[in-house]
């Protein structure tokens, strides 16, 4: 295997150098953090599974006219996207109470929202992702109005394709957490989605029962993690051939 320079690593992915300029390698680790890096673990076969979900649903979004970082996915754990310059800003976007919301306001989790609500949280480890407001973000020129615009515009887009979509699978998007980046193309500058979507940035409950299918039943220890995120890819359609026993994959790279 070729050796990439690594340009990044972050707590569940590691971005490489790209075979050509202006594309990276982002590779999906297993480990898993919650509560800011305090709580570590691995959730084995984690990072296949969240590459695939997040390849089918960055395509399906780009069908529909979200631009995406997305080119094409490589192997098991690693996918081709564009090197953008990440805005250092966390869009989340709640459709039903839970979380630190709920904890927050005193709204019981479950609570349905009166209507989409979206949040802002500077991305900083040594500050904890403090929650700001559009004001902090302009005035500290993390990103402009027009940028603010795009990012909340195509975050409302994404969540009513993406409430509809995991609807029709049955399962609740509760909430789910969105980056953006810059790309440059011949002097123009676009805004286009960049990270991941999966089950590590998105609340799924299911939509009969509300068991929680996501990220939860590790920061709550609820068990049945590995289970909980195979459940989301089966039900998208896309379960690595093989099933269950083909997602722990190659090993992560040192
Ligand atoms: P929260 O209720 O903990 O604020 O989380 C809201 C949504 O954002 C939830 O779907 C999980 C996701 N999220 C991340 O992807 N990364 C984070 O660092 C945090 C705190 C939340």
């Amino acid at each position: 295997m070729t050796r990439r320079r690594r340009i990044y690593e972050g707590k569940a992915k590691v971005l490489f150098e790209g075979p050509e300029p202006g594309t990276l390698v982002q590779y999906f680790k297993d480990d898993a953090t919650a509560f800011n890096n305090q709580k570590k673990g691995v959730i084995t076969g984690k990072g296949v599974l969240n590459n695939r979900i997040s390849e089918y649903l960055m395509v399906r979004l780009g069908e529909m006219g979200i631009p995406t970082h997305f080119v094409r996915r490589l192997n098991m754990r690693e996918q081709l996207v564009r090197e953008v310059e990440i805005i250092p800003i966390e869009v989340v976007c709640r459709n039903v109470a839970a979380g630190s919301l709920s904890k927050r306001f005193g709204i019981a989790e479950g609570t349905q929202l009166p209507r989409s609500i979206l949040e802002f949280y500077y991305k900083s480890d040594e500050l904890g992702d403090p929650m700001v407001t559009e004001e902090h973000i302009t005035a500290f020129g993390w990103a402009d109005t027009q940028d603010m615009d795009d990012m909340i515009s195509m975050t409302l887009r994404i969540n009513d394709y993406l409430s509809g979509l995991f609807l029709g699978i049955g399962l609740k998007l509760v909430d789910f957490k969105v980056e953006y980046g810059r790309l440059w193309e011949d002097e123009q500058m676009r805004i286009v989605l960049a990270d991941e979507i999966s089950p590590d940035n998105c609340r799924l409950w299911d939509s009969k029962t509300n068991e929680k299918l996501d990220k939860d039943r590790f920061r709550q220890d609820l068990g049945k993690v590995e289970e909980a995120y195979q459940e989301v890819a089966r039900r998208l359609g896309i379960l690595p051939e093989g099933g269950p026993a083909d997602v722990s994959g190659p090993k992560v790279m040192q």
